[in-house]
């Protein structure tokens, strides 16, 4: 295929493919969520079809639909669970492997998950790089549906909150809350800025992770590669 013809979800399914080599043969995975995982995980159903023994952990309620339409075994959302490796997208990457996560929406469920795993991958376009968190992207937070503006409105002393729609309507997370994109600029230090958001009263999660990725893999025009 020429550069010219190459897309992002040509760059996603490379990702993707190029991200099984990561697999481990058997045992117990993280599903994350989002485009870039999509084509990920209908590998994993291939795998599963075809024999191998994976089970699934997964960050979202689109993802555990795929995951049992492609007939991949599930565990229960109890946890804890003894995850071999999670394999996440991102909305933005550092070259310290820090993220944003959350423009879906997930990442309350992903950080729990990408906790409970003994290795992170991953898997991105190249156009999630960035040189500071923050470039590109607004940090995602999910917030309580109770007193959201009173939250909201202490959420204003780090950066401009807007409350997430779709369509006009308020976006849920699959826990019930609401999300609030907050604008914050270049990041210079994601972990204090994750510390003092997280402390805030009424913020269920912060989607900055923060050293939590141990692979990274880049796909994009010329090929695949990793950090
Ligand atoms: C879900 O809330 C997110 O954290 C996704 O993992 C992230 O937004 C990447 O999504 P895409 O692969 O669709 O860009």
């Amino acid at each position: 295929m020429s550069t010219a013809q190459f897309t992002q979800e040509d760059a996603k399914k490379a990702a993707a493919v190029a991200a099984l080599s990561e697999l481990p043969e058997a045992g117990v995975i993280g599903l994350g969520t989002g485009s870039t995982i999509r084509p990920f995980v209908d590998e994993i159903g291939k795998l599963v079809a075809q024999g191998r023994k994976l089970v699934g952990v997964p960050t979202s309620e689109a993802t555990r639909k795929q995951a049992i339409a492609l007939g991949i075994p599930l565990l229960s959302d109890d946890g804890p669970w003894d995850i071999l490796v999670c394999f996440d997208g991102a909305d933005e990457v550092d070259a310290e492997k820090n993220l944003i996560k959350g423009g879906g929406a997930a990442h309350t469920r992903e950080k729990i998950v990408n906790y409970a795993a003994k290795k992170n991958v991953i898997v991105v376009d190249e156009s999630k790089l960035s040189r500071r968190l923050g470039e590109k992207w607004p940090v995602p937070i999910e917030v309580l549906a109770f007193a959201h503006l009173a939250t909201a409105r202490l959420l204003e002393a780090h950066g401009v909150p807007t409350m997430r729609r779709k369509d006009g309507v308020p976006v849920k997370t699959d826990s019930g809350n609401y999300v609030y994109d907050l604008k914050v600029g270049e990041i210079a230090d994601p972990a204090a800025l994750e510390r003092v958001l997280g402390a805030v009263p009424g913020v269920v999660e912060v989607g900055l992770f923060v050293g939590r990725a141990d692979v990274v893999v880049i796909a994009g025009a010329t090929g695949v590669r990793r950090l």
